[in-house]
């Protein structure tokens, strides 16, 4: 379960959150819609925690972003899978191993490693690609890694910043069905975009976000 409850953040230069209230219970997928600069990217950082409110609380499961603790961070995270617009994957390494690394810093034991790397690309139909590095694969392709990167540990929750924002239409609704894929499946999906063609015709819930505020 993820509840964002009033969330005010400002920054330094006076942007930011301005009323930020949104559940996503177990399994729901969202849309967080609104113009560039209305918040999206800042309401993410909070629920990760990279970002902490001035007022108002988030939840994610236990972990309250009033009383986490430093060393908490990590295994909120492993509650959420992340996915950017840039894919941020790892450059000097294969497919396998950008996946892989995720849970090698788990400490998880070789056999299991190996296990649910090949499930993961297995899900996003990349098995095939394991042994290639990622400037050898199209954007589509780098997105798919990152996605499986992102359900590796079997989040709860995926975080989807403009994740079809760098792709051509056609595989960026390639992306939108793998996770619809995978929301059907029971992974819940928070997927922020500025793209309103994307949702015209979805019978998703839509929440939308402007000027910092989200509107319900
Ligand atoms: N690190 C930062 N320091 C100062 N201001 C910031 C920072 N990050 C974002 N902002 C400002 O906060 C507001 C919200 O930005 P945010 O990136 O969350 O918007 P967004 O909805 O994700 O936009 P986009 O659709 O362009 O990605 C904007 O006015 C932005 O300029
Ligand atoms: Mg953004």
């Amino acid at each position: 379960m993820l509840k964002l409850h009033n969330l005010k953040m400002r920054y330094p230069n006076g942007d930011g959150l301005d009323g930020v209230n949104l559940e996503v219970r177990n399994g729901e997928f969202v849309y967080l819609v609104g113009p560039t600069g209305a918040g999206k990217t800042s309401v993410l950082k909070l629920i990760y925690m990279e970002e902490f409110p001035d007022e108002g609380y988030v939840l994610v499961d236990e972990y309250s972003s009033q009383d986490i603790r430093d060393k908490e961070i990590p295994y909120l995270r492993r509650k959420l899978g992340i996915i950017f617009q840039d894919f941020k994957l790892l450059e000097d390494r294969d497919v396998f191993e950008n996946v892989a690394f995720v849970l090698r810093v788990t400490g998880a034991r070789s056999r299991d490693i190996k296990k649910k790397t090949l499930r993961a690309l297995g899900e996003v139909g990349l098995s095939h690609k394991s042994r290639k590095m990622p400037e050898e694969l199209s954007g589509g392709e780098q997105q798919r890694v990152a996605i499986a990167r992102a359900i590796v540990n079997e989040p709860f929750i995926l975080l989807a910043d403009e994740p079809t924002g760098n792709l051509d239409p056609k595989t960026a609704v390639e992306i939108l069905s793998l996770l619809d894929k995978l929301n059907a499946r029971g992974t819940a999906v928070l997927m922020a975009t500025h793209n309103y063609e994307l949702v015209n015709n979805t019978s998703k819930r839509i929440v939308s976000i402007k000027n910092g505020r989200t509107l319900n």
